[in-house]
């Protein structure tokens, strides 16, 4: 079987668990600060406060800015359901808007109109590791004074126009689950470069503690683990090999299979870190099977739209029915693109994509 994902952990990481083992300090000690800190040098960002998962990142993120009950935060109709979930932990009410056909990320036209006097902010997901087009985003949301906070939890080291993002708005939110370009098990990170912001998510991911029993605010406790720290330092040290081998991988498949299918696409301005290599077809469940059947592990991101998980229904609001978000949720079909994946592991993906489109 060859997997859609697969964690590459080998023995550095093994070693570098072990050293915190035998440290005796096992949570929000150096190995987090180290970590944090060359997190954010390598983002581009002052600050860099690591969390227990990408949904704390958003949450903690959100709440953060001021994000509450009574705000509005517009999301992208194609996304994880954990988008729109984080901005409900908050009391805040999610705007599913809808997404663009060639890069499947947030259509900055759709965002204006969804704005009403309680929106706070606007967060795009730079989904699959393609940055959203945070060109006319980071204008409308200068104009109308809302904070911008980037869903990066799928786009470790992807860059817009040259930079990385998770530095372009107010707030990045970063995800270390073990099938993302870089993992530490389980983990987050929130990136920005305004220092008030960074004190209040210290403050908020441990107690709203500044000091011993100092209770600055209310606070949670959304600590990252030494141990998870450490597998971290090691990931982030291997990053951009890896993220060099998906866009070597997904060239191969984009060479191999676009006269059959529609192959993703990667805009001018943008640098694709291929979380998932994704393509479109009609006859998607006919080609699920065929896949199956030659043990190529494959995926749906996502079989609804936003606007039609049930959990949400009533919760969150819609202002206009996302069409292309449907559309896609129809035809989506990633294949695995990941960086443990051998030239004959991405020539039997080939031949069996085309075996049944052909
Ligand atoms: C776009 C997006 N947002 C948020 C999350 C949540 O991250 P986590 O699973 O680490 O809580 C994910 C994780 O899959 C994601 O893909």
């Amino acid at each position: 079987m060859i997997p859609i994902s697969k964690p590459l952990i080998g023995p550095e990481e093994k070693a570098a668990v072990e050293e915190v083992m035998g440290s005796g300090i096992l949570a929000q000690g150096p190995k987090v600060a180290a970590f944090e800190e060359a997190f954010a040098d390598y983002i581009g960002a002052t600050h860099a406060v690591a969390v227990s998962s990408g949904t704390e990142a958003i949450r903690l993120g959100l709440l953060a800015l001021g994000v509450g009950p009574n705000s509005e935060v517009v999301v992208p109709a194609f996304t994880f359901v954990a988008t729109a979930t984080a901005v409900m932990m908050t009391g805040a009410t999610p705007v599913i808007v809808d997404v663009e056909e060639d890069t499947f990320c947030m259509d900055p036209a759709k965002v204006e109109p969804a704005i009403t006097n309680k929106t706070k902010a606007v967060m795009p997901v730079h989904l699959y590791g393609h940055p959203a087009d945070m060109g006319p985003l980071v204008d409308l949301c200068e104009e109308r004074d809302l904070a911008l906070v980037e869903d990066a939890c799928q786009a470790h080291g992807a860059r817009w126009k040259g930079r990385r993002v998770g530095s372009v708005g107010e707030v990045g939110t970063f995800s270390f689950y073990p099938t993302k370009n870089m993992t530490t098990g389980e983990g987050g990170a929130v990136t920005t470069s305004e220092p008030q912001v960074a004190e209040r998510l210290r403050l908020l991911r441990q107690h709203g503690l500044a000091g011993p029993y100092q209770y600055k605010m209310f606070g949670y406790n959304s600590r990252m683990t030494d141990i998870e720290a450490a597998i971290g330092l090691v990931q982030l040290g291997k990053l951009d090999g890896y993220n060099m081998a998906r866009r070597m991988n997904a060239s191969i498949l984009t060479e191999g299979l676009e006269d059959v299918v529609a192959t993703p696409t990667e805009a001018p301005w943008a640098e694709h870190v291929y979380h998932q290599y994704t393509i479109r077809t009609a006859d998607r469940g006919g080609l699920w099977d065929h896949l199956g059947h030659n043990e190529i592990g494959c995926g749906v991101y996502y079989p609804h739209p936003l606007s039609e998980v049930p959990i949400l229904e009533g919760k969150a609001r819609v202002p206009e029915e996302p069409v292309v978000a449907k559309r896609l949720s129809d035809e989506v079909l990633s294949l695995p693109v990941h960086p443990g994946l051998t030239s004959q592991d991405l020539e039997l993906v080939i031949m069996a994509v085309r075996g049944h489109l052909r």
